[in-house]
Protein backbone atom coordinates (compact mmCIF):
# COMPACT_ATOMS: atom_id res chain seq x y z
CA UNK A 1 0.00 0.00 0.00
CA UNK A 2 1.08 3.67 -0.32
CA UNK A 3 1.27 5.24 3.04
CA UNK A 4 1.71 9.16 3.67
CA UNK A 5 3.07 10.41 6.88
CA UNK A 6 2.50 13.87 8.29
CA UNK A 7 5.24 15.61 9.75
CA UNK A 8 8.82 16.58 10.11
CA UNK A 9 10.44 15.55 13.45
CA UNK A 10 12.57 12.88 14.98
CA UNK A 11 8.99 10.86 15.79
CA UNK A 12 8.13 11.04 11.83
CA UNK A 13 11.32 9.52 11.30
CA UNK A 14 11.07 6.91 13.52
CA UNK A 15 7.44 6.35 12.05
CA UNK A 16 9.05 6.17 8.79
CA UNK A 17 11.92 3.87 9.68
CA UNK A 18 8.92 1.81 10.86
CA UNK A 19 6.86 1.78 7.94
CA UNK A 20 10.23 1.58 5.91
CA UNK A 21 10.15 -1.97 7.26
CA UNK A 22 6.56 -2.91 6.96
CA UNK A 23 5.69 -5.54 4.49
CA UNK A 24 2.48 -3.60 3.87
CA UNK A 25 3.91 -0.81 2.21
CA UNK A 26 4.93 -0.26 -1.39
CA UNK A 27 5.79 3.55 -1.61
CA UNK A 28 6.14 5.86 1.13
CA UNK A 29 5.74 9.59 1.23
CA UNK A 30 6.45 12.16 3.78
CA UNK A 31 4.70 15.96 3.89
CA UNK A 32 6.75 17.44 4.41
CA UNK A 33 9.48 15.60 5.94
CA UNK A 34 12.89 15.98 6.53
CA UNK A 35 16.63 15.37 5.33
CA UNK A 36 16.69 12.19 7.02
CA UNK A 37 13.38 10.82 6.19
CA UNK A 38 13.95 11.64 2.56
CA UNK A 39 16.61 8.34 2.53
CA UNK A 40 13.30 6.36 3.12
CA UNK A 41 10.36 8.48 1.65
CA UNK A 42 9.56 10.71 -1.12
CA UNK A 43 9.00 14.16 0.71
CA UNK A 44 6.41 16.19 -0.36
CA UNK A 45 6.80 20.54 0.04
CA UNK A 46 3.33 20.35 1.90
CA UNK A 47 3.09 22.27 5.66
CA UNK A 48 1.79 19.92 8.11
CA UNK A 49 -1.56 22.13 8.91
CA UNK A 50 -2.69 22.53 5.24
CA UNK A 51 -5.09 19.56 5.05
CA UNK A 52 -6.75 20.81 2.19
CA UNK A 53 -3.36 20.38 -0.26
CA UNK A 54 -2.84 17.06 2.04
CA UNK A 55 -6.29 15.17 0.69
CA UNK A 56 -5.36 16.80 -2.50
CA UNK A 57 -1.92 15.26 -3.21
CA UNK A 58 -3.75 11.69 -1.38
CA UNK A 59 -5.85 11.78 -3.91
CA UNK A 60 -3.68 12.42 -6.99
CA UNK A 61 -1.10 9.71 -5.83
CA UNK A 62 -3.89 6.96 -4.68
CA UNK A 63 -2.53 7.26 -1.37
CA UNK A 64 -4.44 4.06 1.40
CA UNK A 65 -3.04 4.79 4.85
CA UNK A 66 -2.24 8.33 6.45
CA UNK A 67 -0.67 8.56 9.17
CA UNK A 68 -0.50 12.11 11.45
CA UNK A 69 2.19 12.56 13.91
CA UNK A 70 2.52 16.08 15.57
CA UNK A 71 -0.01 17.60 17.99
CA UNK A 72 -1.01 20.55 16.10
CA UNK A 73 -2.84 18.87 12.85
CA UNK A 74 -4.35 16.44 14.94
CA UNK A 75 -5.84 19.24 17.17
CA UNK A 76 -7.04 21.23 14.80
CA UNK A 77 -8.58 18.18 12.64
CA UNK A 78 -6.15 16.89 10.01
CA UNK A 79 -7.79 13.33 10.67
CA UNK A 80 -11.61 14.65 10.03
CA UNK A 81 -10.23 15.65 6.93
CA UNK A 82 -9.16 12.52 4.97
CA UNK A 83 -11.59 11.01 7.00
CA UNK A 84 -14.18 13.10 4.98
CA UNK A 85 -12.36 12.51 2.04
CA UNK A 86 -12.71 8.42 3.02
CA UNK A 87 -8.92 8.13 3.27
CA UNK A 88 -7.77 5.73 5.53
CA UNK A 89 -6.14 7.84 8.40
CA UNK A 90 -4.48 7.05 11.70
CA UNK A 91 -4.82 9.24 14.60
CA UNK A 92 -7.36 10.58 16.62
CA UNK A 93 -10.26 13.18 15.22
CA UNK A 94 -10.12 16.47 16.26
CA UNK A 95 -13.13 15.40 18.98
CA UNK A 96 -10.68 13.35 20.56
CA UNK A 97 -7.14 14.85 20.51
CA UNK A 98 -8.97 17.52 22.40
CA UNK A 99 -7.72 15.45 25.67
CA UNK A 100 -4.03 17.44 24.99
CA UNK A 101 -5.79 19.97 23.48
CA UNK A 102 -7.07 21.96 26.35
CA UNK A 103 -5.65 20.82 29.59
CA UNK A 104 -8.84 22.10 30.88
CA UNK A 105 -10.53 19.41 29.01
CA UNK A 106 -8.45 16.86 30.34
CA UNK A 107 -8.32 17.72 33.90
CA UNK A 108 -12.49 17.48 33.88
CA UNK A 109 -12.35 14.38 31.85
CA UNK A 110 -9.82 12.85 34.99
CA UNK A 111 -12.20 14.38 37.66
CA UNK A 112 -15.57 13.10 36.24
CA UNK A 113 -14.52 9.73 35.91
CA UNK A 114 -12.39 9.55 38.92
CA UNK A 115 -8.87 9.30 37.11
CA UNK A 116 -6.04 10.45 39.59
CA UNK A 117 -4.72 13.31 38.79
CA UNK A 118 -2.95 16.57 41.00
CA UNK A 119 -5.77 18.58 42.10
CA UNK A 120 -6.60 21.68 40.34
CA UNK A 121 -9.03 24.71 39.63
CA UNK A 122 -9.72 25.98 35.80
CA UNK A 123 -9.53 29.87 35.40
CA UNK A 124 -10.84 31.95 32.77
CA UNK A 125 -9.90 35.44 34.13
CA UNK A 126 -6.99 36.22 35.23
CA UNK A 127 -8.41 38.31 38.66
CA UNK A 128 -10.12 35.30 39.58
CA UNK A 129 -6.59 33.37 39.44
CA UNK A 130 -4.97 35.76 41.76
CA UNK A 131 -7.32 35.89 43.99
CA UNK A 132 -7.40 32.20 44.33
CA UNK A 133 -3.23 32.12 44.42
CA UNK A 134 -3.80 34.23 47.84
CA UNK A 135 -4.71 31.16 49.64
CA UNK A 136 -2.79 28.97 47.90
CA UNK A 137 -0.25 26.49 49.21
CA UNK A 138 3.66 26.66 47.03
CA UNK A 139 4.87 25.77 45.56
CA UNK A 140 2.24 25.42 42.53
CA UNK A 141 1.52 24.67 39.08
CA UNK A 142 0.15 27.11 36.74
CA UNK A 143 -0.32 25.80 32.81
CA UNK A 144 -1.89 27.44 29.59
CA UNK A 145 -4.96 25.51 28.68
CA UNK A 146 -4.06 25.10 24.85
CA UNK A 147 -0.93 23.39 23.15
CA UNK A 148 2.52 26.04 24.12
CA UNK A 149 5.16 23.72 21.94
CA UNK A 150 5.07 21.97 25.75
CA UNK A 151 6.64 24.88 27.13
CA UNK A 152 2.75 26.60 28.88
CA UNK A 153 3.77 25.20 32.30
CA UNK A 154 5.03 27.15 34.77
CA UNK A 155 6.60 25.55 38.14
CA UNK A 156 6.01 28.74 40.98
CA UNK A 157 8.15 28.33 44.36
CA UNK A 158 6.26 31.71 45.52
CA UNK A 159 3.20 34.04 45.29
CA UNK A 160 5.19 36.70 43.77
CA UNK A 161 6.32 34.29 41.44
CA UNK A 162 3.03 32.75 40.61
CA UNK A 163 1.66 36.20 39.94
CA UNK A 164 3.75 37.14 37.75
CA UNK A 165 2.49 33.53 35.73
CA UNK A 166 -0.89 34.61 35.49
CA UNK A 167 0.20 37.56 33.94
CA UNK A 168 2.96 35.78 31.63
CA UNK A 169 0.33 33.41 30.57
CA UNK A 170 -3.26 35.69 30.70
CA UNK A 171 -2.40 39.11 30.32
CA UNK A 172 1.05 38.96 28.18
CA UNK A 173 -0.04 36.46 26.21
CA UNK A 174 3.30 34.58 26.08
CA UNK A 175 1.41 31.76 25.29
CA UNK A 176 -0.44 33.08 22.04
CA UNK A 177 -4.60 32.07 22.58
CA UNK A 178 -3.50 29.10 24.50
CA UNK A 179 -3.44 31.19 27.31
CA UNK A 180 -7.01 32.15 27.50
CA UNK A 181 -7.77 29.94 30.03
CA UNK A 182 -5.26 28.19 32.28
CA UNK A 183 -5.10 25.71 35.24
CA UNK A 184 -3.53 26.06 38.80
CA UNK A 185 -2.65 22.94 39.75
CA UNK A 186 -1.03 21.04 42.94
CA UNK A 187 2.67 20.38 42.79
CA UNK A 188 3.55 17.27 42.93
CA UNK A 189 6.93 15.16 43.12
CA UNK A 190 8.22 11.81 42.22
CA UNK A 191 9.54 9.83 38.66
CA UNK A 192 8.07 10.85 35.50
CA UNK A 193 7.02 8.00 33.05
CA UNK A 194 5.49 8.46 29.57
CA UNK A 195 3.21 5.44 28.66
CA UNK A 196 2.27 5.40 24.88
CA UNK A 197 -0.71 3.73 23.78
CA UNK A 198 -2.35 1.94 20.90
CA UNK A 199 -6.21 2.57 21.09
CA UNK A 200 -9.06 1.88 18.70
CA UNK A 201 -11.91 3.68 20.55
CA UNK A 202 -12.49 0.73 22.68
CA UNK A 203 -9.31 -1.24 23.22
CA UNK A 204 -6.23 0.77 24.71
CA UNK A 205 -2.86 -1.42 24.36
CA UNK A 206 0.22 -0.13 25.93
CA UNK A 207 3.56 -0.21 24.38
CA UNK A 208 7.15 -0.60 26.79
CA UNK A 209 7.29 2.24 29.23
CA UNK A 210 9.64 5.46 28.39
CA UNK A 211 11.65 8.59 30.32
CA UNK A 212 12.00 11.77 29.13
CA UNK A 213 14.65 14.13 29.76
CA UNK A 214 12.96 17.64 29.64
CA UNK A 215 15.56 20.58 30.75
CA UNK A 216 18.06 21.83 28.36
CA UNK A 217 21.00 21.03 30.76
CA UNK A 218 22.76 18.37 32.63
CA UNK A 219 21.29 17.82 36.28
CA UNK A 220 18.05 18.95 35.13
CA UNK A 221 18.78 22.01 35.44
CA UNK A 222 17.79 24.82 32.63
CA UNK A 223 14.47 25.67 30.38
CA UNK A 224 12.13 23.48 29.75
CA UNK A 225 12.39 22.17 25.96
CA UNK A 226 10.87 19.45 23.78
CA UNK A 227 12.96 17.12 24.93
CA UNK A 228 16.55 16.11 25.02
CA UNK A 229 17.05 12.52 25.65
CA UNK A 230 14.68 9.54 26.51
CA UNK A 231 15.61 6.01 27.49
CA UNK A 232 13.51 2.71 27.59
CA UNK A 233 11.99 1.12 29.59
CA UNK A 234 11.87 2.82 32.84
CA UNK A 235 13.14 0.45 35.52
CA UNK A 236 10.88 2.60 37.96
CA UNK A 237 7.89 1.54 36.27
CA UNK A 238 6.93 -1.79 37.48
CA UNK A 239 4.47 -4.69 37.00
CA UNK A 240 2.70 -3.70 39.98
CA UNK A 241 2.74 -0.56 38.85
CA UNK A 242 1.18 -1.36 35.63
CA UNK A 243 -1.39 -3.15 36.86
CA UNK A 244 -2.72 -0.25 38.72
CA UNK A 245 -2.72 2.22 35.74
CA UNK A 246 -4.09 -0.43 33.66
CA UNK A 247 -7.28 -0.52 35.16
CA UNK A 248 -7.28 2.99 37.05
CA UNK A 249 -5.80 4.99 34.24
CA UNK A 250 -5.71 3.54 30.84
CA UNK A 251 -8.89 1.64 30.68
CA UNK A 252 -10.73 4.46 32.61
CA UNK A 253 -9.87 7.04 29.90
CA UNK A 254 -10.51 5.13 27.01
CA UNK A 255 -14.29 4.42 28.24
CA UNK A 256 -14.89 7.97 29.27
CA UNK A 257 -13.53 9.16 25.84
CA UNK A 258 -16.29 7.25 24.54
CA UNK A 259 -19.19 8.02 27.12
CA UNK A 260 -18.25 11.46 26.52
CA UNK A 261 -18.93 10.82 22.28
CA UNK A 262 -15.18 11.44 21.92
CA UNK A 263 -13.98 7.71 21.01
CA UNK A 264 -10.62 8.02 21.22
CA UNK A 265 -8.15 6.50 17.85
CA UNK A 266 -4.76 6.34 17.64
CA UNK A 267 -1.55 7.07 20.24
CA UNK A 268 -2.85 8.12 23.62
CA UNK A 269 0.41 8.95 25.28
CA UNK A 270 -0.10 8.99 29.31
CA UNK A 271 2.54 11.39 31.25
CA UNK A 272 2.74 10.06 34.84
CA UNK A 273 4.08 11.39 37.83
CA UNK A 274 4.69 8.54 40.55
CA UNK A 275 3.93 9.81 43.38
CA UNK A 276 4.14 8.50 47.26
CA UNK A 277 0.81 8.53 46.83
CA UNK A 278 1.03 5.94 43.73
CA UNK A 279 0.60 7.14 39.69
CA UNK A 280 -0.47 10.45 38.85
CA UNK A 281 -1.43 11.77 35.03
CA UNK A 282 0.63 14.79 34.56
CA UNK A 283 -0.89 15.13 30.98
CA UNK A 284 -2.45 13.22 28.07
CA UNK A 285 -1.07 13.94 24.74
CA UNK A 286 -2.89 12.64 21.59
CA UNK A 287 0.02 11.21 19.84
CA UNK A 288 3.29 9.58 19.87
CA UNK A 289 6.04 11.32 22.09
CA UNK A 290 9.57 12.91 20.89
CA UNK A 291 11.85 11.89 21.19
CA UNK A 292 9.80 8.94 23.15
CA UNK A 293 8.90 7.45 19.78
CA UNK A 294 12.85 6.93 18.76
CA UNK A 295 13.30 5.16 21.75
CA UNK A 296 9.88 2.73 21.79
CA UNK A 297 9.28 2.05 17.92
CA UNK A 298 12.80 0.88 17.58
CA UNK A 299 11.69 -2.13 19.96
CA UNK A 300 8.80 -3.09 18.51
CA UNK A 301 8.03 -6.65 16.67
CA UNK A 302 5.05 -6.10 15.46
CA UNK A 303 4.37 -4.26 11.74
CA UNK A 304 3.19 -1.31 12.42
CA UNK A 305 0.94 -0.74 9.63
CA UNK A 306 -0.69 -4.24 11.04
CA UNK A 307 -1.25 -2.31 14.31
CA UNK A 308 -2.30 0.79 13.45
CA UNK A 309 -4.66 -0.53 10.88
CA UNK A 310 -6.02 -2.63 13.27
CA UNK A 311 -6.67 0.49 15.17
CA UNK A 312 -8.32 2.09 12.63
CA UNK A 313 -10.66 -1.28 11.90
CA UNK A 314 -11.56 -1.41 16.00
CA UNK A 315 -9.87 -4.67 16.34
CA UNK A 316 -6.89 -4.21 18.10
CA UNK A 317 -8.26 -6.58 20.76
CA UNK A 318 -6.90 -9.45 18.23
CA UNK A 319 -3.63 -7.86 18.25
CA UNK A 320 -0.69 -9.11 20.44
CA UNK A 321 2.07 -6.10 20.86
CA UNK A 322 5.47 -7.23 21.24
CA UNK A 323 8.46 -5.49 22.37
CA UNK A 324 12.36 -6.72 22.41
CA UNK A 325 13.41 -7.91 25.83
CA UNK A 326 16.22 -5.36 25.50
CA UNK A 327 16.80 -1.45 25.92
CA UNK A 328 17.23 1.86 24.33
CA UNK A 329 18.73 5.05 25.04
CA UNK A 330 18.19 8.45 22.63
CA UNK A 331 20.73 11.38 23.10
CA UNK A 332 19.30 14.51 21.06
CA UNK A 333 21.80 16.25 19.38
CA UNK A 334 20.79 20.23 19.63
CA UNK A 335 22.19 23.23 18.30
CA UNK A 336 23.67 25.47 21.00
CA UNK A 337 21.39 27.42 22.49
CA UNK A 338 18.24 25.88 21.47
CA UNK A 339 15.24 26.60 23.57
CA UNK A 340 15.86 30.17 23.06
CA UNK A 341 18.48 31.01 20.11
CA UNK A 342 20.47 29.26 18.33
CA UNK A 343 22.13 29.08 14.67
CA UNK A 344 21.29 27.04 11.54
CA UNK A 345 22.36 25.70 8.39
CA UNK A 346 25.78 24.00 9.65
CA UNK A 347 27.03 21.11 7.43
CA UNK A 348 26.55 17.73 9.56
CA UNK A 349 29.65 14.86 9.16
CA UNK A 350 29.44 11.52 9.73
CA UNK A 351 25.75 10.67 9.54
CA UNK A 352 26.62 7.58 6.43
CA UNK A 353 28.79 6.32 10.07
CA UNK A 354 25.06 4.72 11.12
CA UNK A 355 24.61 2.82 7.45
CA UNK A 356 23.75 -0.64 7.95
CA UNK A 357 24.61 -0.40 11.62
CA UNK A 358 22.34 -2.91 13.93
CA UNK A 359 21.28 -1.42 17.01
CA UNK A 360 22.31 2.25 15.96
CA UNK A 361 19.99 4.97 14.63
CA UNK A 362 20.11 8.29 13.83
CA UNK A 363 16.85 10.24 13.50
CA UNK A 364 16.72 13.93 11.70
CA UNK A 365 14.61 16.43 13.71
CA UNK A 366 15.97 19.90 12.23
CA UNK A 367 18.01 19.03 8.80
CA UNK A 368 17.67 19.53 5.50
CA UNK A 369 19.96 19.22 2.65
CA UNK A 370 21.18 21.78 1.00
CA UNK A 371 23.65 21.78 -2.50
CA UNK A 372 24.12 18.20 -1.76
CA UNK A 373 25.00 18.62 1.97
CA UNK A 374 22.95 17.66 4.59
CA UNK A 375 22.93 20.98 7.29
CA UNK A 376 20.91 22.08 10.71
CA UNK A 377 17.92 23.28 11.11
CA UNK A 378 16.63 23.31 13.99
CA UNK A 379 17.19 23.22 17.97
CA UNK A 380 16.81 19.75 18.05
CA UNK A 381 18.84 18.84 15.20
CA UNK A 382 19.56 15.06 15.41
CA UNK A 383 18.03 12.04 17.99
CA UNK A 384 20.89 9.44 17.98
CA UNK A 385 19.47 5.88 19.54
CA UNK A 386 21.24 2.92 20.42
CA UNK A 387 19.79 -0.59 21.44
CA UNK A 388 21.72 -3.00 24.02
CA UNK A 389 20.77 -5.57 26.54
CA UNK A 390 20.25 -3.34 29.49
CA UNK A 391 20.36 0.03 30.13
CA UNK A 392 23.51 1.24 31.11
CA UNK A 393 24.90 -0.81 28.26
CA UNK A 394 22.18 0.79 25.68
CA UNK A 395 23.81 4.30 27.31
CA UNK A 396 27.44 3.52 26.52
CA UNK A 397 26.53 2.82 23.24
CA UNK A 398 24.40 5.63 22.68
CA UNK A 399 27.17 7.97 23.78
CA UNK A 400 29.49 5.94 21.55
CA UNK A 401 27.65 6.51 18.46
CA UNK A 402 26.85 10.63 19.19
CA UNK A 403 30.81 11.02 18.71
CA UNK A 404 30.25 9.80 15.01
CA UNK A 405 28.33 13.12 14.44
CA UNK A 406 29.96 16.33 13.98
CA UNK A 407 28.78 19.47 13.29
CA UNK A 408 29.44 23.20 14.19
CA UNK A 409 27.68 24.26 17.63
CA UNK A 410 26.73 20.51 18.54
CA UNK A 411 24.67 19.97 22.07
CA UNK A 412 23.92 17.68 24.32
CA UNK A 413 23.10 16.26 27.68
CA UNK A 414 25.42 14.17 29.11
CA UNK A 415 23.10 12.51 31.83
CA UNK A 416 20.59 10.97 29.86
CA UNK A 417 19.77 7.98 31.79
CA UNK A 418 21.58 8.84 34.28
CA UNK A 419 18.67 7.97 36.89
CA UNK A 420 18.85 4.28 36.17
CA UNK A 421 22.90 4.40 37.91
CA UNK A 422 20.06 4.89 41.12
CA UNK A 423 18.63 1.80 40.79
P1 LIG B 1 3.25 18.85 31.03
O1 LIG B 1 3.41 19.57 29.72
O2 LIG B 1 1.90 18.98 31.65
O3 LIG B 1 3.77 17.45 31.01
O4 LIG B 1 4.28 19.57 32.00
C1 LIG B 1 5.65 19.69 31.68
C2 LIG B 1 6.49 19.29 32.85
O5 LIG B 1 6.16 20.10 33.99
C3 LIG B 1 6.22 17.86 33.33
O6 LIG B 1 6.96 16.94 32.60
C4 LIG B 1 6.63 17.95 34.78
O7 LIG B 1 8.02 17.87 34.91
C5 LIG B 1 6.20 19.35 35.17
N1 LIG B 1 4.86 19.32 35.78
C6 LIG B 1 3.66 19.42 35.17
N2 LIG B 1 2.65 19.34 36.05
C7 LIG B 1 3.21 19.18 37.27
C8 LIG B 1 2.71 19.01 38.58
N3 LIG B 1 1.39 19.05 38.85
N4 LIG B 1 3.59 18.86 39.58
C9 LIG B 1 4.93 18.85 39.34
N5 LIG B 1 5.47 18.99 38.13
C10 LIG B 1 4.63 19.16 37.09
N1 LIG C 1 8.56 14.30 24.91
C1 LIG C 1 7.35 14.88 25.34
C2 LIG C 1 6.37 15.12 24.29
O1 LIG C 1 6.46 14.61 23.19
O2 LIG C 1 5.41 15.81 24.56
Amino acid sequence: MKVLIIGSGGREHAIAYCAAKSKRVSKLYAAPGNAGIAKLAECVDIPVMDFEKQVAFAKENAIDFVIVGPDDPLVAGCVDAFEAAGIKVFGPRKNAAIIEGSKAFSKDLMKKYGIPTAAYETFDNADKALEYLETAQFPIVLKADGLALGKGVLICNTLAEAKDGVKEIMLDKHFGDAGNRMVIEEYMTGREVSVLAFCDGTTIKTMTSAQDHKRAKDGDQGLNTGGMGTFSPSPFYTKEIDDFCQKEIYNKTMAAMKAEGRAFTGVLFTGLMLTDKGAKVLEFNARFGDPEAQVVLPRMKNDIIDVMEACIEGRLDEVNLEFEDNAAVCVVLASDGYPVSYEKGFPIKGLETFDNKEGYYVFHAGTKEENGEIVTNGGRVLGVTAKGENLLKARANAYEAVEWIDFQNKYMRHDIGKAIDEQ
